[in-house]
């Protein structure tokens, strides 16, 4: 078949749409309500005997350049691919990967476009046998914009990638088979307005849906629940199309398979059927009640069409400036959302959604905001099963106007003729969502500066929409400063803080103050999250936020070098390297740290000690009591069980209730504990540590008063204690050898170098943004260091062996570090590690870390320690961890992170022991205070140069970092930096010590 292509459309500012029928609900009729009754939610869209899913295999045709496309397109000579629809050009091999953050993939001239890019054509055949009916084409996702042929002829052009396309193409299909035809052009007007941060790819993303209507059909129906006196009502309003005569409308509300209510309308085109005094339980994230309605539209008795809709009983007021939700003042637990699937891309089936919200319930998120689109209207189905609050955010961002040439984020949205645009994709996402309980809020869109045509858009939604706030965060710096609730992105919690004391300015005083972005979640990190917390449930304004966010962008690869890619990868000339893996799940949803420091801080439950001794516990709960929640408790005398018990909790939403527990304590012992929060199916919400006693971490004596021999000649000193001898190197300063029955444990080929060797750098996290250039500068990554003065003394009963190392870059001496050894005679060492700035020049003392690297030989590898976290923490990123004894082997100490960075820290450390398999080693003790470590197979250096994962290999190699000073995370690779408290200072200089003793 012939069909001459359209070349103007994708461009043209004239139009965005061409025989596109108005924004509607979504949603898949059936003709028998009793099968729609039976249809589980995950199938409901495949198995309708009225709708048809041409999601599948189709003919695809890639043109690199849309000049070559050709003006008489002839599908019988062209020649087709086969690929699968829904899919993307970018995961299906047919153009590389591109991730870009802030720019235009193309120059910024909105609404111009380049001459040349590319273009994919889209064939699929289906088949009617006969036309008795309305036939309705329904794109759910297409990027950037699709001109849809059928049969021959052009039936329409859409844009708005993520808002629904439906043509009506009645007139264009036959009996028979059809041959339907959908052209993609990468880039068109449009375009602009998609400007997201994220990978930029193309096609038809979505399902495809083809609906065989009867002549008289179900269009549109809202369904509207309000609180009134009697109870609840809803109001319903069902459009019909088509002839009326003998049509009725039936409304049925059923609980459990139970009516509830029913009424019945002769149709017309707009039914109005209204409920009153409904004793309905209400819908709320933490009790997410549901219950169906059911419309159905009937000729006589007999069925035509039903329709399904969850329904869920919400009121949502703002009161002065707090936000309420049924009545309850709610915090929102969020993060935002992207579709993003390691191997599809943007393409997420039902199952991909489901497995992500039930994720987050296990997480005890409790909102989604859908960055920065309207998502597949299925995630919001499973966000109102499940039970969370979304914030629907339309498909708008300008990101690219804020840079070359205008430096203009509002070029686009201070532009009336941009309006109508902008009121299109608004519109159509509040059409198709609005009869979802679970919309919180509409956003108009993401980083799109302000604010003419967003101010169309909140008056549009006020009209239509008064019940559901209106949320945009980018108005915050234009004059009108905010629409219903007052919301940026990253604040400091300083901020916040001023926020709720209302000193920060009058703008942020008489709204709800809610953060669509906080706590950056890329790398190692959020830190400060849990600081984040005790703001938000410290004042009413707070509506809590949005953590930037759930998985990680990058392409997976089956085989090949690399595992995952990032921008960068794949050859792009413009890109934004690894800014897209910045999730709390890694891109396969393998829980990242972050994760589960989020989920323990989105806690439901929260336990003060009274100076009595007692324990407060707090429900977080807006709605539920906390009577589902068993708190299993144990008790660790110096990490090990002492005692256990468990009990059923009783809180009020909001309220309080104290436990008092006969616990036994005795002297000089460290007690902690352990409250897990299991919920009504035994599953653990959050494990929450209290320190009872903490032994004091006292300077160790290491007196012994037997005389050590020892020998030294013009390069070594060795010192011979009981079973074993230590040497040092007068050259180096180093400890060179620690050698205890015969057994080296000073890795004699090491990687970098024999002993311990001073750290002040770490493989830089991408939190560590804020100080990084002046670390960078100052060659912190990359210093040597020589000896300065060596020497020791035998006295006391022990031997001290003093080596002074100077730090310095290929300019100048940066620090100076005394490493001094006392040795005794059971080989215990004591080493006390003294770091001071040399004074004479300007230097950046805010450091990562401070401490030593020791390179033991590869087969040290058992770890156990007492310390802070099976998994890794520092001290502003340890909700997740307790304190502990745990065991663990060098290789599962690491963090796969995507873009790797120092990883595998333990804080909090009293004691740590890495033995061999015969159980030989080196036990490190704190002495005056605890230390973090970490043990990889690899140095710092290596980790320091690894782009990806790969890079990293076993070094052969023992590394222990034993630090006495770790820098927190915070999270500024995008927001702001860790608090003063979690960092330190050399310029006064530093010191820690701790013990090693041999372990036989
Ligand atoms: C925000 C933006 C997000 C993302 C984030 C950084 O400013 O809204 O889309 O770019 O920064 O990861
Ligand atoms: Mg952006």
């Amino acid at each position: 078949m012939k069909y001459t292509i359209n070349r103007t459309n994708h461009k043209e500012f004239d139009f965005y749409e061409i025989n596109k029928r108005a924004g509607r609900a979504y949603f898949i009729p059936y003709s028998s309500k009793e099968v729609l009754e039976k249809t589980p939610i995950a199938s409901e869209r495949f198995s309708s005997d009225i709708v048809k899913v041409l999601s599948g295999e189709w003919d695809f045709k890639y043109y690199a350049k849309k000049s070559k496309l050709p003006e008489i397109f002839d599908t019988e000579t062209e020649g087709f691919d086969k690929i699968n629809v829904p899919s993307t050009w970018q995961r299906t091999g047919y153009e590389p990967p591109v991730y870009l953050n802030c720019p235009y993939e193309f120059e910024t001239r909105p609404p111009k476009l380049p001459n040349e890019f590319s273009a994919g054509v889209y064939r699929k055949y289906f088949s009617l046998s006969s036309l008795e009916k309305v036939y309705i084409l329904t794109f759910l996702g297409v990027i950037p914009c699709v001109d849809l042929y059928v049969n021959g002829k052009f039936a329409g052009y859409s844009e708005g990638a993520h808002n629904t396309a439906e043509f009506d193409i009645s007139d264009y299909v036959i009996a028979g088979e059809n041959e339907l035809l959908a052209v993609v052009h990468k880039w068109s007007t449009g375009t602009f307005l998609e400007c997201q941060d994220m990978f930029r790819e193309n096609g038809i993303f979505r399902d495809v849906l083809l609906y065989e209507m009867p002549k008289t059909f179900i269009n549109d129906y809202f369904l509207k629940t309000e609180k009134i006196e009697s109870g609840w009502s809803i109001n319903a309003r069902i459009s019909l199309s088509g002839n009326f005569d003998g049509y009725s409308v039936t409304v049925e509300i059923k609980d459990n398979g139970k009516t509830i209510a029913i009424k019945s309308s002769p149709a017309s085109e707009t039914v109005a059927i209204g409920f009153e005094g409904l004793q309905v339980k209400e819908w709320n994230a933490e009790i997410p009640k549901i219950y169906e309605t059911y419309i159905v539209l009937k000729k006589g008795d007999s069925e035509i069409e039903t329709v399904r809709n969850l329904t869920g009983f919400k009121q949502i007021k703002i009161i002065k400036n707090v936000f309420t939700f049924n009545d309850a003042k709610i915090k929102i637990k969020g993060v935002n959302h992207h579709d993003t699937h390691y191997k599809n891309g943007y393409v997420m089936s039902f199952a991909d959604l489901e497995k992500d919200i039930k994720l987050m319930k296990s997480l005890n998120v409790n909102g989604v905001r859908t960055s920065h689109y309207p998502p597949d209207a299925n995630l919001l189905t499973l966000c109102d099963l499940y039970g969370l609050y979304v914030i629907d955010e339309a498909d708008i961002e300008t990101h690219g106007c804020g840079g070359y040439p205008y430096f203009k984020m509002n070029l686009i949205s201070n532009n009336p003729k941009w309006i109508p645009r902008y009121l299109d994709r608004v519109s159509r996402m509040y059409y198709r969502d609005r009869n979802h309980a679970c919309i919180t809020m509409w956003s108009l869109g993401n980083e799109a500066g302000g604010y003419k045509c967003q101010d169309a858009c909140f008056e549009f939604l006020h009209e239509k929409c008064p019940e559901i706030p209106v949320h945009y965060e980018g108005v915050i710096r234009t004059t009108r400063h905010s629409y219903d609730v007052v919301s940026e992105m990253y604040t400091s919690t300083g901020n916040l803080i001023e926020v709720r004391d209302g000193i920060r300015g009058k703008k942020y005083k008489n709204k709800p103050f809610y953060l669509c972005e906080y706590c950056h979640a890329m790398g190692v990190g959020p830190g400060c999250l849990e600081e984040y917390w005790d703001i938000f449930y410290s004042a009413d304004i707070f509506m809590g936020g949005c953590i930037w966010e759930w998985a990680d962008h990058a392409v997976y690869h089956d085989e090949g070098k690399l595992k995952y890619t990032y921008g960068g990868d794949h050859g792009e000339i413009k890109h934004d390297g690894n800014f897209c893996v910045d999730g709390l799940m890694y891109p396969d949803r393998t829980p990242h740290t972050g994760a589960l420091e989020m989920k323990a801080v989105y806690r439901p439950v929260r336990v003060q000690l009274t100076k009595q001794g007692s324990f407060i516990f707090k429900n977080t709960n807006r709605f539920r009591n906390a009577d589902y929640i068993t708190v299993k408790w144990v008790l660790l005398q110096n990490g090990v069980k002492a005692d256990t018990g468990s009990f059923g909790l009783d809180i009020e939403p909001c309220g309080e209730q104290e436990i008092k527990l006969n616990l036994k304590f005795s002297e000089n012992c460290d007690f902690h504990i352990n409250f897990c929060y299991l919920n009504e199916f035994k599953q653990e919400l959050a494990t929450e540590q209290l320190t009872l006693r903490e032994a004091a971490c006292d300077e160790v004596n290491m007196k012994d008063d037997i005389s050590l021999i020892c020998e030294t000649d013009n390069d070594l000193l060795k010192i011979n204690f009981n079973k074993g001898f230590a040497v040092f190197s007068k050259t180096t300063g180093n400890l060179e050898q620690y050698n205890i029955n015969g057994k080296e444990m000073m890795n004699q080929e090491p990687v970098a170098s024999k002993g311990f060797l001073p750290n002040i750098f770490r493989a830089l996290l991408d939190n560590d943004n804020r100080r990084k250039s002046n670390w960078l500068k100052l060659s912190y990554n990359n210093y040597n260091v020589r000896l300065d003065k060596f020497d020791f003394a035998d006295k006391d009963g022990f031997i001290t062996v003093n080596s002074k190392l100077i730090i310095y870059n290929s300019k100048t001496d940066l620090f100076s570090v005394n490493l001094a050894y006392l040795i005794n005679s059971n080989g215990s060492v004591k080493v006390v590690a003294k770091l001071e700035p040399q004074k004479t020049m300007f230097l950046e003392t805010d450091l990562p870390r401070f401490g030593l690297m020791l390179e033991m030989p590869r087969s040290f590898d058992n770890i156990e320690y007492y310390g802070l976290g099976e998994r890794e923490n520092l001290c502003d990123f340890k909700a997740q961890a307790t304190i502990g004894i745990y065991k663990n082997t060098v290789d599962r100490m690491h963090e796969p992170y995507i873009k790797p960075q120092d990883n595998g820290n333990h804080t909090e450390v009293r004691w740590l022991k890495i033995t061999d398999t015969d159980g030989a080693g080196i036990m490190f003790c704190c002495s005056k205070n605890k230390f973090s470590f970490s043990v990889h197979n690899y140095t710092q250096r290596l980790l320091q140069e690894a782009k990806h994962q790969e890079d990293l290999c076993d070094q052969n190699t023992t590394v222990l970092n034993i630090d006495g000073f770790m820098r927190g995370a915070g999270t500024a690779s995008c927001g702001p930096d860790t608090l003063p408290k979690y960092t330190f200072d050399a310029k006064d200089g530093l010191e820690f010590e701790f013990i090693m003793t041999p372990v036989v």
